[in-house]
């Protein structure tokens, strides 16, 4: 896809308003016919061959659009225009009292790219996108559109990014080819990535992880990664990423109706976390990031650990396997410990596909919440709000705590069936060293969709790139 911000050329696109009168004949035409009216949306093409062509895409009332929406109607619009193969347009966007005229320009031009997604690398009759010209200008001058249009160009890129790693099936993607691609792609960008392999994991002491992973042919990988560029500030951010390149449950083994055949999204969270030190790389940020992902193969075999089992890990504290199939937590368990403890980052922020309870709480349209820092909290869910991505806080009191006490080990790996996504991170938080600001995000049911939503895709979104950009980028 193309954009121009200085050309009025191609097919014109009329944005219209519900109720508002404007001097143009093919809406007076369409409102007469009760074809078209400007609600949200609404798309109506008029391409006669001979003809001018036009189309109108409804916007909906003017007070109150919001950026989101804006995403979902340029989308709609491209999916047309590469239907009607038309591949040139020239668009004005309106001025609009709610929205900045730069988020506005930076919602279209997402908008129009979340459409082009496609993971067909293995269909045989695979085709590409086909090329389209946008000639975006905008009601109010804006001084730095190209800016913004080439800023919201690399965001998508960083989701992209992310979706194509957690779309890749698990018979590629496992922990070694996961750290090659991350190495690969974030060096290049001046990210320095360190990858630990089993021997060095050993050496490090990641217990946790190496239990998970042990039963797998494909042994696990630690993966940190360093962004480190501002040094007139000391903090540093912290992102974890559940790295569980594929999750048959272990001896806790799934049920085919668990849905196992998508278990190779279980690295969601190692995908937005290595999307986000692309994007963050690629736009270099004034920031300080250190990402870690530690990735294994949840698997069966006669090495497996096992439902009973009490292990160790990185922190000392030890785990009561009570379910071989919450594997997530006692992975993260090592990664947040060794960022908070080791690395000393200041604030960390884990992201995992963790619970199926979290899709019971909130289908797959929101994330669920766990935080040890409610103004931290209001932060990300802040960044969240403006990227259009739904988070949800849950409670998380001593009550549940209690859930996850073993009698055998310092804490148990399951809380039980009640408030499993509570449960799950709270097991999290007993590896937050130093009392550290944290915040769990559960994206079992957001990572990866079994249906399309809005603008997102079925499979991989590469939800929280986008919140973790807006959140760093101050
Ligand atoms: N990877 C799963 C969670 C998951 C479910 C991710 C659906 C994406 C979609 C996780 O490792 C898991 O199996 N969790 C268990 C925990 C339970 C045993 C306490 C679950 O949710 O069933
Ligand atoms: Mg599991
Ligand atoms: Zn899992």
């Amino acid at each position: 896809m193309k954009f121009n911000t200085n050309k009025l050329e191609g097919v014109i696109v009329t944005p219209i308003f519900e109720d508002e009168n404007y001097n143009n004949g093919l809406l007076e035409y369409t409102k007469g016919k009760k074809l078209f009216k400007g609600k949200l949306n609404e798309i109506f093409v008029n391409l006669p061959y001979n003809g001018e062509k036009e189309i109108l895409i409804g916007l909906g009332k003017r007070d109150e659009l919001k950026e989101d929406q804006v995403r979902e109607v340029f989308f709609k619009l491209v999916k047309v225009l590469a239907k009607n193969k038309e591949f040139e347009v020239q668009v004005t966007l309106p001025k609009v009292e709610n929205i900045h005229t730069e988020k506005l320009v930076n919602a279209a031009v997402e908008g129009a790219l979340h459409a082009t997604y496609k993971f067909d690398k293995y269909k045989s009759d695979r085709k590409d996108f086909p090329e389209i010209t946008i000639n975006l200008t905008t009601e109010e001058q804006l001084e730095n559109i190209e800016e913004v249009v080439s800023e919201a160009c690399d965001i998508i890129g960083g989701v992209f990014f992310a979706r194509d790693l957690v779309n890749e099936r698990a018979e590629y993607l496992y922990p070694e080819t996961l750290a090659n691609i991350a190495s690969k792609e974030l060096t290049a960008l001046g990210v320095e990535v360190e990858v630990y392999d089993e021997k060095q994991c050993e050496e490090l002491g990641l217990k946790g992880l190496l239990a998970v992973g042990r039963a797998s042919d494909r042994k696990p990988r630690f993966i940190v990664m360093k962004y480190l560029n501002n040094p007139e500030e000391s903090e540093v951010v912290g992102l974890v990423g559940k790295g569980v390149t594929y999750d048959t449950g272990g001896y806790s083994i799934k049920q085919t109706a668990n849905s196992m055949d998508i278990m190779h999204c279980d690295m969601g969270g190692a995908g937005t976390v290595i999307g986000t030190m692309k994007l963050i790389a690629t736009r270099k940020l004034k920031t300080n990031v250190i990402a870690i992902v530690g990735a294994c193969e949840n698997m069966i075999s006669g090495g497996s650990y096992k439902p009973g089992d009490v292990i160790s890990t990185l922190s000392g504290k030890t785990v009561e396997v009570a379910n071989t199939d919450a594997e997530g937590r006692i992975t993260l368990a090592d990664s947040v410990y060794y960022a908070t403890e080791k690395l000393k980052v200041n604030k960390v922020i884990d992201l995992a596909t963790l619970t199926g309870a979290c899709l019971v709480a909130l289908a797959e349209f929101y994330t669920g919440a766990v935080t040890n820092n409610q103004e931290f909290y209001n932060e990300l869910n802040k960044a969240a709000k403006e990227a259009g991505e739904r988070v949800w806080q849950m409670p998380a009191d001593d009550s549940f705590r209690e859930l996850n006490k073993s009698s055998v080990a310092d804490v148990k790996n399951t809380g039980g069936r009640l408030g499993g996504t509570i449960t799950a991170g709270l097991f999290i938080e007993n590896f937050v060293a130093n009392n550290v600001p944290w915040i769990h995000l559960d994206i079992a049911g957001t990572a990866y969709l079994s249906k399309a939503e809005k603008y997102l895709p079925k499979g991989a979104t590469g939800v929280h790139v986008k919140t973790l950009y807006n959140l760093l980028n101050k």
